[in-house]
């Protein structure tokens, strides 16, 4: 299975994937990371003042992952998230998913990655208002190709899977917090992605409902062997990820493995949070 996983990954990339195939040929090691940041930096321009949101960050995530990603407000985590999922560009450095790239591919390509490989949930959840949650989790496979019948078929499962088969035609005004980023994390998955990418997914829900879905994405992980890389200032995120990554003013000043942190859920260090 885990075998199986490895060879899709580079044949299926669907990008121009030789280099990427000859790369994993050459080191097996590389066909297990779904992300490669290298010496990644990002300026920006405000106002005469130039702001180093990301000052050369190094960071791979091994398919399969849970990597929270921790750090104050400003510390460059959606920075870091926009330049993985190719929303923006780095000033330097590279990124590269399932070996490729991405500075190499064209628009064409870039899009194609953004909607096969990466499912993106957000604070604001960003679902579609008018859009009921059966079509707001349709709406990427019908991007991509597939029949509104099958679509359909497909948002419907995945809706039962993460406790909405009842709420399917109920419109996002219609649901609860919890529910809309449920229909998100639904949406995030409509393409089969290789990733996940959740910045700050439980940053306007309550400890309860933040709760549920850390644990909805745990097991989505796990069900669907994707790899999720959440931005976070919620400790409670902790529990559930294989490896917390410190970010401090644009930089990693800390990566911390599970088995390091002293955790039980909700808690660190047996202060509750
Ligand atoms: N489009 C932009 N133009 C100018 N500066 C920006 C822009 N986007 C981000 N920044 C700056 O880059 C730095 C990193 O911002 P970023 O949004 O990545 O932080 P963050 O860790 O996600 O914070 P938060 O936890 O508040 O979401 C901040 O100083 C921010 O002001
Ligand atoms: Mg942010």
């Amino acid at each position: 299975m885990e075998e199986k996983k490895k060879t899709d990954s580079v044949e299926t990339a669907g990008i121009p994937s030789s280099s990427a195939a000859a790369a994993a040929e050459e080191n097996p090691l590389l066909s297990e990371l779904v992300v490669r940041a290298v010496g990644v930096k990002k300026l920006y321009e405000l106002g005469g003042e130039t702001v180093h949101a990301l000052r050369g960050v190094d960071l791979s995530v091994k398919r399969g992952e849970y990597v929270s990603i921790m750090g104050p407000s400003g510390s460059g985590k959606s920075t870091l998230f926009n330049m993985i999922g190719g929303l923006d560009k780095p000033d330097e450095g590279q990124v590269f998913i399932d070996e490729v790239d991405i500075a190499a591919l064209d628009t064409f390509e870039l899009a194609w990655l953004r909607c096969h490989k990466i499912g993106y949930i957000f604070q604001t959840f960003n679902l579609i208002p008018v859009a009921s949650a059966l079509e707001n989790v349709m709406m990427p496979m019908l991007f991509a190709g597939m029949t509104q019948a099958d679509a359909q078929d497909k948002a419907a499962e995945i809706l039962k899977r993460v406790g909405l088969g009842q709420r399917l035609l109920n419109k996002p005004s219609q649901l609860s917090g919890g529910q809309q980023q449920r229909v998100a994390c639904a949406r995030a998955l409509a393409n089969d992605p290789a990733i996940i990418l959740a910045d700050e997914p439980t940053g306007n829900l309550d400890l309860k409902t933040g709760e549920e879905i850390i644990h909805m994405l745990e097991e989505l992980k796990s069900e669907f062997f994707v790899t999720v890389i959440s931005a976070t200032h919620d400790h409670k995120m902790l529990a559930a990820s294989d490896r917390v990554v410190y970010l401090t003013d644009g930089s990693i000043t800390d990566i911390k493995r599970r088995e390091d942190l002293d955790i039980t859920f909700g808690t660190i260090g047996g202060q509750t949070h």
